[in-house]
């Protein structure tokens, strides 16, 4: 007869099962550069913030290389109101003068960026903070819009110097980059992350673009969950204003980072624990993919 001490407890089981799902999904990934936009609106609670740093700690103990590009749209605008400075959004695009830039700079590269690179030590990783401005790894010019809207330092993406990134992988250092851009006259630009993250992705030829953000995917009219979605939708989409404000440039993103020969991109629900995880490493995945 067996004893009851050499039951396996239920709860051991059911870690067993998770386990062996997520066996073919490492063995699929290992080596794999995986970039990871966490949004600014994803990085609410405490918990999930430590939740994420963990995800990441383990995609990279178990062989993945994952990159960390974040974004900080809801810290910079405490910040601004603390400072008593206003801010304004055109077409979703926060107009940055040269002091908002200032606070911009200061806000993704000190508070935010440091932020993450803390959780990930604080979970036993190693990770080097950096943004867009070291190593020249973002490079930018100011966006020239069509409408003829003068944005200030907000800037558009020319270039992507990765060997900065790739001697931090190669040294088994986790890259966590805030998204500003170095001008060619030593200026610096307010990139939106998502184009950096996707930009980043392509320059480093990444198997996975994982968007993180603040709601469960790309929803339709209804409000439901698309769970595919391919170029010639996201135009309808666009079009009957389905899609828009901050979910614009990371549909565009996600395209230009198939298009660039990313292999596969999914946005997906950063309010819900262990979201990197559950995405990578189960046979459902969630959230929604981005097809060409
Ligand atoms: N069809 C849609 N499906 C889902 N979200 C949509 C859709 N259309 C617009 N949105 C908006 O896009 C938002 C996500 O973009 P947002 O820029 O606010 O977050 P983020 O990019 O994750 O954060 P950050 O800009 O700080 O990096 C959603 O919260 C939602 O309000
Ligand atoms: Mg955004």
């Amino acid at each position: 007869m067996i004893s009851d001490q050499t039951m396996p407890l239920p709860d051991s089981q059911e870690v067993a099962k998770v386990l062996t799902q997520a066996l073919p999904y490492i063995q699929r990934f290992a080596g794999q550069i995986c970039v990871v936009k966490y949004g600014g609106n994803a990085m609410t609670e405490e918990e999930l913030k430590n939740s994420f740093a963990r995800d990441v700690v383990l995609l990279k103990l178990v062989g993945m290389q994952p990159v960390v590009v974040h974004g900080g749209g809801p810290q910079i605008g405490a910040c601004l109101k603390a400072l008593n400075l206003g801010t304004e959004f055109i077409n979703g695009i926060r107009v940055t003068d040269k002091r908002t830039m200032e606070v911009v700079e200061m806000v993704l590269g000190g508070k935010v960026n440091k932020e993450i690179v803390q959780l990930i030590q604080n979970n036993s990783g190693t990770a080097i903070g950096i943004t867009g401005v070291d190593g020249q790894t973002i490079q930018a010019e100011k966006l020239e819009s069509s409408d003829g809207i003068d944005y200030g330092y907000v800037g558009k993406v020319t270039g992507v110097n990765t060997k900065l990134i790739t001697k931090l992988l190669n040294n088994n250092i986790i890259p966590v980059i805030a998204p500003v851009g170095s001008g060619p006259n030593g200026e610096r630009f307010n990139i939106n992350a998502d184009t950096a993250a996707s930009s980043i992705a392509a320059a480093l030829q990444a198997s996975k673009l994982l968007i993180l953000t603040n709601t469960r995917g790309v929803l339709d009219k209804k409000m439901e969950l698309i769970q595919r979605v391919n170029k010639q939708q996201v135009n309808d989409l666009i079009a009957d204003g389905t899609i828009s404000g901050g979910m614009l440039p990371k549909i565009e993103c996600a395209l230009n980072a198939l298009h660039e020969g990313v292999k596969s991109v999914q946005i997906v629900d950063g309010r819900i624990p262990h979201a990197l995880l559950l995405e990578l490493f189960t046979e459902d995945g969630f959230g929604t993919q981005i097809l060409p």
